[in-house]
């Protein structure tokens, strides 16, 4: 799993796991910086976790690749990015393509991008949302794996509609996250489906 920030969603996904039958392990944590509260809650359930920050690589390039490597040394069958705040590039989406997921604060393919929340507020939608999605090489532009909505209230600020959306987000990453381990998925297009 991938993360840059606080990781309520990795917590999430970790207490998801604690029940046999749902399915999933979390084999490793990794971080594109030093300190995040998403490493801790790694440490603290005992999972390895590893920081991989683009400073530290000559270029972008030389970080994909490192990346990649990290990630392969654990096999994981599916990759998550829950608030990884990095595009990853060629190399990776070579190795893990197809099964790699990321999820997002916004009903796609409405407010891509890193400020969806402040964007979705700004136009005046009544109803926003998350979207889990496989992860291609654009900006939140992979197919869609599975949506939930969330309205937006009158008095929101930036800051309350992202904690109602986490709500609903932690939610469905695990729910999605079960069901694709449990019962695969295809894709054809741009279409996504759980299950045969
Ligand atoms: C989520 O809303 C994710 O979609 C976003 O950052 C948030 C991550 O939250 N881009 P957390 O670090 O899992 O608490």
């Amino acid at each position: 799993m991938l993360v840059s920030g606080t990781g309520t969603i990795l917590q999430a996904l970790i207490d998801a796991c604690a029940d046999a039958g749902f399915g999933a392990e979390v084999v490793a944590v990794g971080a594109d910086r030093a300190g995040t509260g998403g490493v801790a809650r790694a440490a603290a359930a005992g999972i390895p976790a590893f920081v991989r920050r683009v400073q530290d690589s000559p270029d972008r390039f030389a970080w994909d690749k490192a990346l990649t490597a990290d990630c392969a040394a654990f096999n994981p069958d599916l990759i998550i990015a829950a608030g990884f705040l990095k595009l990853v590039g060629t190399e990776f989406l070579g190795k893990f393509g197809g099964r790699v997921i990321n999820t997002h604060p916004a009903l796609l393919p409405s407010f891509p991008g890193i400020h969806s929340v402040a964007e979705a507020l700004a136009h005046g939608v009544k109803v926003t949302g998350c979207s889990v999605i496989l992860v291609d090489s654009g900006i939140d532009s992979g197919p869609i794996v599975a949506q939930a909505a969330v309205p937006v209230l009158d008095d929101d600020d930036e800051e309350s509609l992202h904690e109602r959306i986490k709500v609903a987000e932690r939610s469905l990453v695990v729910t999605t996250v079960g069901r694709m381990v449990r019962e695969g998925w295809s894709v054809r297009g741009r279409k996504v489906r759980i299950g045969s």
